[in-house]
């Protein structure tokens, strides 16, 4: 498999049960090397289970979910989580985890803080810090793993002007293939190269970015994800 990513006729339910709804239904795509892919929908549309399951912490109820065989990924969460120790041995730990000496795991945390502007929060602990620091810390140790993909669950939804522009850039300079949850459209422009739009689950439209964001393009492929739009932008 070329690709990083492929599901094929993908379904989860979450909570099985008489009746239960799918969180995801019957979603077929492939993600390729390079791309920058924005899942944008309304809340619960399945944003975050898609990447949960890219990610391989849900497995599919039924259809199928495959990943690049050792695809390094990192993935950031929506409501990301420190150890309550500090952020640079937040950092350190990751790296750790994956291989590092101890010692240069340190420094090589210093130094993935330091780029993304968070040396000034190197020695606090993880868990006395506000969503947003939280939120940037936690992209910068999915970051500083050196991984070929990334997963971000709406990185920057807690974010000041400042801090959202800062993110914007370092996802920008990583060089690697992109997939992100957004309800920031601006975003979405600035940063995809390609967009899907889930609505309950289903996925209605898988466009290149300049193709979602034309209204006429965007309408004759997916009438639903116009509308969205429209609803959007007013
Ligand atoms: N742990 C769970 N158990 C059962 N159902 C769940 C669970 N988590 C999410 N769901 C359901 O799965 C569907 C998809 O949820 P998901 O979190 O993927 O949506 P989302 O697009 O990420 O939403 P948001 O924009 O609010 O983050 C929703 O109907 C939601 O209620
Ligand atoms: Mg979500």
């Amino acid at each position: 498999m070329t690709a990083l990513y492929e599901l094929h006729k993908l379904r989860v339910v979450l909570a099985p049960g008489r009746n239960a709804p799918a969180a995801l239904e019957d979603v077929s795509l492939r993600i390729d090397a390079g791309e920058r892919v924005a899942l944008v929908g309304a809340n619960g549309s399945g944003k975050s289970t898609l990447l949960r399951v890219l990610h391989g912490l849900i497995a599919p109820t039924s259809g199928s979910a495959q990943r690049r065989q050792g695809l390094q990924q990192a993935m950031l969460f929506q409501t990301p989580v420190l150890l309550r120790m500090s952020v640079q041995n937040n950092l350190a730990l990751a790296l750790w985890l994956h291989g590092s000496g101890w010692k240069s795991a340190r420094e090589l945390a210093l130094q993935a803080l330091a780029q993304s502007e968070l040396d000034e929060v190197a020695t606090r602990s993880g868990r006395q810090l506000s969503v947003g620091q939280t939120q940037r810390v936690a992209l910068a140790r999915a970051l500083a793993l050196g991984p070929e993909a990334l997963l971000l669950d709406e990185p920057t939804a807690s974010l000041d002007p400042h801090s959202k522009r800062l993110v914007e850039g370092v996802v920008q300079a990583y060089g690697g293939t992109t997939v992100f949850a957004s309800h920031n459209l601006g975003q979405v422009k600035r940063l995809a190269t390609r967009v899907i739009y889930l609505e309950q689950g289903h996925l209605l439209a898988d466009l290149p970015v300049a193709d979602f964001f034309d209204p006429t393009r965007l309408q004759a492929d997916s009438a639903a994800a116009a509308h969205f739009l429209k609803g959007e932008s007013i």
